[in-house]
């Protein structure tokens, strides 16, 4: 069905999305609904709140142990995230679950007061690091931060490359037999290290020019092109800064060959505006669509078994894994299933 009427997106957001593929839709929870939130995060770390010299790691990805109902919790962020999508009916229901999976970034004592350009990080990426990659893949289609507290420019705010969304589309249309979270082809896995791809486009300035941090307010949720390019940036305020990183999955895969043209979503329609193109009559996926186990869960698995123990009294020490080391953890498993 198409759109009719969009009730959470206003005009001014459609053209920012269609311009930048990305929006910041103000307030959608309120900062008592934040801190409830996430009022066990510094227990499961085992870090004092108070004292900045327990804060032994720059980063940190935390494991899931519960989650909310974003339709309940976030109702504008929701509404705006399904209008984005083409109506909730495309949605895969457990696109609704935020989990408490959250992303703290500390930034450190060196780090205080030294800003790091976007060409200078190594974490540029795209999400889905759960799957083969095609352009119309359905599992990852969108992205979504909602900040858990403020987010403020050089402290720790996601750093985006807009003009890259059409890089990464002009790369997946051209490669339809499918890559990995990493952009590798079939056979490639291990010619690769793990951000490689993305950061050589990146650094490239006839592709990428145009660098933006998704800064915002506690109860902020910003909302994005799935093929947006993004790093972790360094945090220069040493100001622990919460966001967590939602998954919308659709029941279907993208598809950019509509009957009727105004059943095309906002990212359907941002993609193929990247693309140049009104449509693709003949583009057609040439692989299978292939789950991937990232080492991550195994990871994480481990991660929460402490912070349980924390959580229950027991002193078991600060964490000690990073958001660094799962990345690199991750990319050793990315290979593909069935190699041919
Ligand atoms: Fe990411």
């Amino acid at each position: 069905m198409a759109i009719e009427k969009y009730e959470f997106l206003t005009p001014d957001q459609i053209d920012h999305f269609m311009t930048y593929g990305w929006i910041s839709i103000p307030t959608c929870f309120t900062e008592s609904q934040a801190s409830q939130w996430t009022k066990d995060i510094w227990t499961r770390l085992g870090y004092s709140k108070t004292d900045s010299s327990t804060w032994a790691l720059e980063k940190i990805n935390m494991p899931t142990h519960k989650s909310i109902d974003a339709r309940s919790f976030a109702p504008k962020a929701w509404g705006a995230i399904c209008e984005l999508c083409g109506g909730e009916d495309r949605i895969a229901d457990i696109s609704r679950q935020w989990g408490d999976n959250f992303i703290v970034n500390f930034g450190n004592e060196e780090l205080k007061g030294v800003v790091v350009g976007p060409r200078e990080l190594d974490n540029w990426h795209v999400d889905g690091d759960h799957f083969i990659h095609y352009l119309d893949s359905p599992e990852q289609s969108l992205l979504v931060i909602p900040c858990f507290t403020d987010v403020l420019e050089d402290g720790g705010a996601t750093y985006i490359c807009p003009d890259g969304i059409g890089v990464v589309a002009k790369y997946l249309r051209d490669n339809p037999e499918g890559v990995t979270p990493y952009m590798a082809r079939r056979g490639e896995e291990h010619g690769w290290h793990d951000f490689q791809w993305f950061c050589e486009q990146v650094m490239d300035s006839k592709k990428c020019n145009l660098f933006q941090q998704m800064t915002g307010k506690c109860g902020d949720v910003v909302l994005m092109h799935p093929l947006m390019m993004h790093s972790a940036s360094r945090n220069s305020l040493h100001v622990p800064r919460v966001i967590t990183n939602p998954c919308v999955r659709l029941k279907e895969p993208f598809n950019f060959n509509r009957e009727d043209p105004r059943e095309y979503s906002l990212v359907e329609r941002k993609t193929m505006k990247e693309l140049g193109v009104k449509g693709l009559l003949n583009w057609k996926i040439k692989g299978e669509r292939e789950n991937l186990r990232p080492q991550r869960e195994n990871i994480h698995a481990r991660m929460k078994e402490l912070e349980l123990r924390r959580l229950a009294g027991e002193d078991v020490g600060p964490v000690g894994d990073t958001g660094v080391e799962v990345h690199r953890e991750l990319v050793k498993g990315l290979v593909w299933k069935a190699p041919v």
